[in-house]
């Protein structure tokens, strides 16, 4: 043994492979799994992903639409916009002005902008767009705007690019004419690359006219739909290969108040007649005030279930149960008052289910999707606590089920992992027999080390679990000193070991947040960065992407001595095979500073094919990714080499090693 090690070892050296051998007696760890003994099936939905309108995540994220208010619809109705005379910022009332015009009282539209001209030279409108507007050199930009001419002789508007100097980078103008609102729309090409780009609108002709939503969408989006979603950021959705898409949140779905709450039915339809909605994230934190955060909800419902549709994910929408966030104002819709929102849930399954000659299923082929979009989960209330809630789940189950027997209910038990509101909730939905729970958990790395063992002593006859939010706080929650870094994301990964070996109650999981504008955001730690031109994955992410991409269909056991590896010398293990591919992936976390040689027995596995390991990690617990370094922790692939039935490996200190293995056909 000991020649052939060291004949491999200078083969190694020579070819520059970093094959890792040891004699048994040389590993510090022996691991078994048994290839043949499938202890429960990996379910679809076991790796997705929590989307929430939180950091600009939405309008300013993945909602390309790069003007911000445009339907002047803020409470402050001209946020976003200024009227300089130069760039300067100085107003000059001689040469023009804009007023906002009650429009009526459809809550969708209460306002357009009459822009008067004395001298159109020397008057300009410019919108800020969220935080700058990114632009690429080359690439096409699609301007729109519904304007109506009045009285006077204006008969052409300007949209330009321009950069923070007020530079063009790229204009279209757009003869208009008639007295009537029209839509006018035309083409920009930029001319150079900015991040904080602007756009400027300039008129030909002096008078009156009147504008309404000013929209400008790159034409290079996902899947080239027209204003549609920014492609960078949901190809690395993509890349996830997520089992399902929760959305509309998080404590967006509760809203401060009820009346604020998200209202499906208003973000559905043409845009142009979906009611804006505040942000209720604008101003939650005063370390990071973000009043200009509103919601258009371009990104509506029919988006997210397409969206879902074209990741390949479950639908997962949630939706209010009748109770305001408990952290603001807790508002309770009494309880004879609850049907309208019992009727959401209903109607929201009509919209994605139904057939097209019913109400709802025929606005969802009105806009394009006469296929039902065959949603199977729906959530009721976000992270809900105490006894308004039971009550008010139990009437929406009831509901729900008596109509739609096949559909599978989440309920949530409360925004902590222990203490009392959480096992009040968690017995009273045993009781109730909920099928799948909601657990969050915002904690320290440590709390996500030591508890990878939580799920191993979880009643098997009781609900299934969903873990919907968690995130590593690296320094406590909502901190906006929280980071990225390595350590929080290994921790995950340790923890993510115990989910996966209790994949036979785990049936959902998904980090929280998902995504950040690194000039808009208000919660860290969070999955993606992203700011108007680039984005990158964070540690956590490419963890997340290691599980998912190897989630496996068949859950094997991997111990150590007979025992699962859930933190023995700072190593945590789960094992899966995939039946389609006829692979088998074990995953070992190194949370430790010291590197383990590892030798791992295939039982009952045949004669193995080619092995592969996929490292992530760094020796500092610091460490981050960043727009200058996106893939400084990223998974790095090495060949491993098969001796028989047995896996000989090195897992690096602070490391997560995905162990690939090709197995023989069946
Ligand atoms: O993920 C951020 C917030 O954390 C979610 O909106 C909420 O559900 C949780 O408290």
């Amino acid at each position: 043994m000991k020649l052939i090690t060291q004949a491999l070892t200078i083969l190694v050296l020579l070819t520059g492979c970093s094959y890792v051998l040891w004699s048994q007696d040389d590993v510090d760890h022996q691991l078994t799994v048994d290839v043949a003994d499938t202890r429960a099936a990996i379910q679809p939905t076991m790796y997705g992903i929590f989307f929430e309108d939180i950091n600009f995540a939405a309008d300013g994220g993945l909602y390309a639409e790069m003007v911000k208010n445009r339907n002047f619809e803020f409470e402050l109705p001209k946020t976003g916009w200024v009227e300089p005379t130069s760039d300067r910022f100085s107003l000059n009332e001689d040469s023009g002005r804009s007023t906002i015009i009650k429009n009526g009282e459809d809550p969708a539209d209460l306002n357009f902008l009459r822009v008067t001209l004395m001298n159109p030279d020397n008057y300009t409108l410019i919108n800020e767009g969220f935080r700058g507007m990114g632009v690429r050199e080359g690439a096409s930009y699609d301007v729109s705007v519904h304007a109506r001419p009045g009285k006077g002789s204006v008969t052409a508007i300007r949209f330009e690019l321009i950069d923070t100097v007020g530079t063009s980078l790229g204009s279209t103008t757009l003869p208009v004419a008639g007295t009537s609102w029209q839509e006018y729309t035309g083409t920009l090409r930029a001319t150079a690359t900015e991040q904080k780009a602007r756009l400027r609108i300039t008129f030909t002709g002096t008078g009156e006219i009147d504008l309404d939503m000013i929209s400008l969408f790159p034409q290079d989006t996902w899947k080239g739909r027209k204003q549609g979603l920014r492609k960078d950021l949901v190809q690395l959705l993509a890349d996830l290969e997520p089992g399902f898409l929760r959305f509309p949140g998080g404590c967006i779905v509760e809203g401060r108040t009820l009346d604020r709450r998200y209202q499906w039915k208003k973000t559905v339809g043409p845009i142009e007649e979906r009611e804006l909605l505040v942000n209720r994230w604008n101003t939650e934190f005063d370390h990071r005030p973000t009043p200009d955060y509103y919601q258009s909800f371009g990104l509506g419902f029919f988006e997210y279930f397409q969206l879902a549709e074209d990741l390949g994910a479950e639908p997962l929408p949630i939706l209010s149960c009748g109770m305001a966030c408990q952290f603001n104002t807790g508002e309770v819709v009494p309880m004879d008052e609850l049907d309208p929102y019992v009727q959401d849930a209903l109607d929201l399954i009509e919209f994605a289910n139904g057939d097209t000659a019913t109400r709802w299923g025929k606005l969802r082929a009105d806009m394009g999707h006469p296929e039902p979009f065959a949603m199977k989960y729906i959530g009721v209330g976000n992270e809900q606590w105490g006894p308004d809630y039971i009550e008010r789940y139990r009437v929406f189950e009831a509901s729900i089920k008596k109509q739609h027997p096949d559909i599978v209910i989440i309920s949530g038990s409360g925004p902590f992992p222990d203490g009392e509101q959480f096992e009040y909730g968690m017995e009273q939905l045993t009781e109730l027999d909920a099928e799948i729970v909601d657990e969050h958990y915002y904690r320290p790395p440590n709390w996500f080390r030591q508890n990878a063992t939580r799920y191993d002593s979880y009643d098997r006859d009781g609900p299934k679990i969903f873990a919907g939010e968690y995130a590593a706080q690296s320094v406590a929650i909502a901190s906006p000193d929280n980071e990225n870094n390595w350590e929080c994301a290994l921790a995950e990964a340790a923890f993510m070991t115990g989910l996966e070996r209790n994949a036979d109650l785990v049936v959902m999981t998904s980090y929280a947040p998902l995504m950040a504008h690194a000039d808009g955001w208000q919660w860290t730690p969070d999955l993606i960065w992203f700011n108007n031109l680039e984005s990158y994955g964070t540690p956590n992410y490419y963890v997340q992407k290691l599980f998912a991409n190897h989630a496996g269909t068949d859950l094997l056991h991997i111990t150590s001595n007979g025992e699962a590896v859930t933190g023995q010398q700072d190593l945590y293990a789960s094992a899966v095979k995939d039946r389609e591919r006829g692979q088998l992936y074990i995953k070992v976390a190194n949370t430790g500073a010291e590197a383990h040689s590892v030798r791992i027995e295939l039982a009952n596995a045949g004669s193995l094919g080619e092995a592969t390991a996929l490292t992530l990690g760094s020796p500092e617990g610091e460490t981050l990714n960043s727009f200058a370094a996106p893939r400084r922790i990223s998974p790095r692939e090495q060949p491993l080499v098969v001796e028989g039935d047995q896996l000989v490996a090195d897992v690096p200190a602070k490391s997560l090693v995905i162990y690939r293995v090709d197995l023989p056909a069946r």
